[in-house]
């Protein structure tokens, strides 16, 4: 909700929001549902590329249309589980303040950490920046709650908009939420359920390279729920995602992540859910698929 309020309050249709390629489908469906135009930036193992960045401003502008925000899930990126480097926020944080264009960065996994010290968000760098919350990913995503950190501004006009779209977030989920984190020590359960997870990271980056075509990379994320993975030359990932599916196994094509349809080669692979034992079976059909999926 609060990506909605926001993209509503700065962008009007035809406007255009800068996002990582690929990002998060809710986004993408936020954006097209609101008539934003959405344009990738190129991104590599550091996250957005601040050359790539400035390039697609000025093709942007070039064609006469006005940027208006930059969409950014920085650390753990959902689909690619990559983090943007603390030396490159900096410079980002620059390029859009240089160019008048409002960050918003997306949150939920920066807690999500398996370890190392966190990486200070954008938002510090800036006080412009919105920063999005949410409590999805650290006590349920059922709840919906979660929150934007912007300046005063910003902020009351955000309330009138959520007044006028949806009269009130729910009072009883946040009052759920914050008896959870006043009554529990959700630090310590956080810490139990991120064992976890760094668990389920370490078994899929295991037993992926016999699962995937020869010629296959991914990434190694330190943090947050998912893999990326990308297919070598003339595999497509739509017809892995087809023979993977008769094996009872599901992977999301990396299409969903891209407004333009690209990512052909590109797959989503998930740990957060299923325990070690499932995630080693479903990476063994996972090898069955790819061996029937044929190399070229
Ligand atoms: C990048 C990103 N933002 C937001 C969300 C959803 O957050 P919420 O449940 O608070 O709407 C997700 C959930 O998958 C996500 O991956």
């Amino acid at each position: 909700m609060g990506l909605e309020l926001v993209t509503a309050m700065f962008c009007d249709p035809g406007g255009v929001v800068l996002a990582e390629a690929p990002t998060y489908v809710g986004a993408i469906i936020t954006f097209v549902g609101l008539e934003a135009g959405l344009e990738h930036v190129e991104c590599d193992e550091n996250g957005l590329i601040p050359a790539a960045l400035e390039r697609r401003i000025d093709e942007v502008r070039a064609s006469g249309r006005t940027i208006k925000l930059l969409y950014t899930i920085p650390n753990f990126n959902n689909p690619s589980g990559i983090t943007l480097s603390a030396e490159r926020r900096p410079r980002i944080t620059e390029i859009c303040r240089r160019a008048g264009i409002t960050i918003v960065e997306d949150g939920p996994y920066g807690l999500v950490r398996f370890d190392g010290e966190p990486t200070p968000a954008i938002r510090s760098l800036d006080p412009s920046v919105l920063y999005l919350g949410s409590m999805s990913k650290i006590f349920s995503p059922g709840i919906r709650v979660g929150w934007v950190i912007a300046p005063r501004a910003v902020r009351e006009r955000l309330q009138l908009l959520s007044e006028a779209t949806i009269i009130r977030p729910s009072i009883f989920s946040q009052h759920l939420a914050l008896a959870y984190l006043r009554g529990f020590d959700w630090r310590s359960t956080l810490q139990t359920t991120i064992a976890n997870y760094r668990e389920r990271a370490e078994t899929l980056l295991e037993h992926l390279p016999a699962a995937l075509p020869a010629g296959s990379t991914w990434t190694r994320p330190s943090g947050g729920f998912f893999v990326w993975a990308t297919l070598p030359e003339g595999c497509s990932a739509d017809d892995l995602f087809t023979l993977v599916a008769e094996e009872g196994v599901v992977l999301i094509a990396g299409s969903s992540f891209y407004a333009d349809g690209s990512g052909q080669r590109e797959l989503r692979l998930s740990f957060s859910l299923e325990s070690p034992e499932q995630i080693r079976e479903g990476l063994r059909r996972l090898g069955r698929a790819s061996a029937r999926l044929g190399h070229p």
